[in-house]
């Protein structure tokens, strides 16, 4: 298959684009310049000048506590929203795939259970507003989508909750994480394999929520990785939320029902320590 890729710069991009080509898909991985999601005009001539059935979009405006300001919020909200829109305009007009990744952040976090694909979102935070006007932009348009709902993502080319933990736990004595809130965590490259799998497999389209399988908290989280690092003379304790200031609220449960996901590619999805394992053992830089 022909697939465009936005973003390939990005985390999640990147790896994308990795494990696209490693399955024989060819590529077209426009630079930030040439497919502007602040310049409509870049993405209408990209749409009409290139040929390619899907368009996956891994670009964004990713920094969730900077949209809490005023100004970076409507900076957001264009790339993270309104341009979004404008890619499944010209999907739906030129009969293309569209690809997208929305958050766990689109949901305030009061459920008990995890959350299901109909679950109507009620964003806790600016940045989670951004992306739910996408969702919705995406849903009124009606491309032919495939519209991924994902959690702490993590993977090489990127800052992440691992990377971080990873760097802390070489040069601290004692780490304060935090314990009430739970969520699943996502390997880049078990996100990437998903998508492909949705593709290949022609999956109905729609929202589809995707985690490695399994639920932690922050803290037992950093637990995970301090174990499977051996990085043992930092001692790491658990903490309450509200005892450690960041500006955008997150949700108190971001966990995802995995069982749309699962079905559609045929196979349970693998637990998110195995994922884990391979990140630090084999994709770690
Ligand atoms: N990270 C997470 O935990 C997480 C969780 C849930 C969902 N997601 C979603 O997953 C997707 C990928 O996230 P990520 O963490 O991989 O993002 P990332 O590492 O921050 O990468 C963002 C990419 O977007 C590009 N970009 C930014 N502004 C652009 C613009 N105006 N026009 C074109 N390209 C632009 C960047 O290119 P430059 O570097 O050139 O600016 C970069 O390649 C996003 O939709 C994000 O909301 C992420």
């Amino acid at each position: 298959m022909r697939i465009a890729l936005l973003g390939s710069s990005g985390m999640l991009g990147s790896k994308a684009a990795e494990v696209f080509r490693a399955r024989g898909h060819e590529l077209l991985t426009p630079s930030h310049a040439e497919a502007d999601l602040n310049r409509p005009h870049t993405l209408e001539k990209f749409f009409q000048t290139r040929s390619f059935e899907a368009l996956v979009n891994c670009a964004g405006f990713t920094r969730v506590d900077a949209c809490e300001e005023p100004a970076k919020f409507s900076a957001a909200f264009n790339v993270n929203g309104t341009a979004v829109g404008w890619l499944a305009k010209f999907c739906r007009k030129s009969g293309r795939i569209l690809v997208h990744y929305s958050t766990d952040y689109v949901y305030d976090g009061q459920k008990p259970e995890p959350y299901v694909e109909t679950d109507v979102p009620a964003p806790l935070n600016a940045y989670g507003r951004t992306k739910w006007q996408a969702d919705r932009l995406i849903q009124a348009e009606n491309p032919f989508h495939y519209l991924v709902r994902t959690s702490w993502v993590y993977g090489p080319n990127g800052p992440n909750f691992v990377k971080t933990i990873v760097g802390l736990l070489k040069t601290k004595s004692r780490l304060e994480v935090v314990s009430d809130q739970v969520g699943g965590p996502t390997y880049t490259g078990d996100l990437a394999l998903f998508t492909l799998e949705l593709l290949e497999k022609k999956a109905a389209s729609g929202l589809y929520h995707f985690a490695d399988a399994g639920h932690t908290s922050w803290y037992h989280f950093a637990k995970e990785i301090q174990g499977q690092t051996g990085l043992t003379s930092c001692e790491v304790v658990s903490a309450l939320s509200e005892n450690i200031f960041r500006p955008a609220q997150r949700p108190a449960n971001s966990r995802l029902d995995l069982a749309k996901a699962a079905q559609a590619v045929g196979h349970p999805l693998r637990p998110w320590e195995e994922a884990l394992k391979d990140y630090l053992t084999k994709d770690f830089k």
